[in-house]
């Protein structure tokens, strides 16, 4: 594949490392509330869910500084214009969610917490729900780019020894 038309290496494991922390954010935030209140586990889950998203925030900074820097390769060839207009806003959504929700959880749990009430909590659960959503829409656009369009799309996003070379 030409390297014209992949992501750079940092653009690459930026996207998965923030990838696998999210995944790893819906696992730890829907997993205490199975233990009880007070208990180990569910603090050891809480930790892990504050320390891991305070990441995610710190990594999508660094995400986005890259990216304003650094050209990503363009749309394949031969999407609608509304096809084009969905690719951009939903990866502008994605960045957005991975600012926004960390930003919400360190309003929710900051001093700021007992003088703001409950609403950034209750934001950051609304907007847990709205990205997984929006997380499954994006990984459904790469199935139907890989096995339907087959134009090779995950391959860009692939470090180049497992990228499918076309
Ligand atoms: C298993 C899950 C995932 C898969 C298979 C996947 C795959 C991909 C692929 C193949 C691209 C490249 C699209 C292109 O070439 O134009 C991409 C872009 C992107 N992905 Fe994912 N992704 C996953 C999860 C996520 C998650 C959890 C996030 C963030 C919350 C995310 C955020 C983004 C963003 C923002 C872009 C656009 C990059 C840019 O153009 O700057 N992805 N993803
Ligand atoms: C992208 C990053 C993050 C994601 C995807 C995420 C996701 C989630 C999810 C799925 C829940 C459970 C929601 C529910 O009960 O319905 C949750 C709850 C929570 N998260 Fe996060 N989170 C992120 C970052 C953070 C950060 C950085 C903090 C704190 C510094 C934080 C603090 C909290 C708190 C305090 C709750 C419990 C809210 C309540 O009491 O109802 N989160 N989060």
């Amino acid at each position: 594949m030409n390297e014209r038309h992949r992501y750079d290496p940092v653009a690459i494991w930026l996207h998965w490392l923030v990838a696998v922390l999210v995944l790893a954010q819906f696992a730890t935030g829907w997993i205490w509330g199975f233990f009880e209140r007070g208990s180990e586990p569910r603090f050891y889950l809480f930790r892990t869910h504050i320390t891991l998203g305070s990441a995610i925030l710190a990594l999508a900074l660094a995400r986005i500084g890259w990216r304003l820097t650094h050209r990503a390769p363009p749309l394949p060839q031969g999407m609608s214009r509304l096809q084009r207009i969905a690719a951009h806003a939903g990866h502008g959504l994605l960045y957005l969610a991975i600012l926004a929700q960390p930003a919400l959880g360190l309003l929710a749990i900051s001093a700021f917490g007992k003088t703001l009430g409950r609403w950034p909590r209750d934001l950051h659960n609304l907007g847990a729900k709205l990205i997984l959503a929006i997380v499954m829409l994006h990984v459904a656009a790469v199935v139907w780019h890989q096995f339907i369009r087959r134009d090779g799309l995950l391959s860009r996003m692939l470090p180049s020894r497992l990228a499918v070379r076309t």
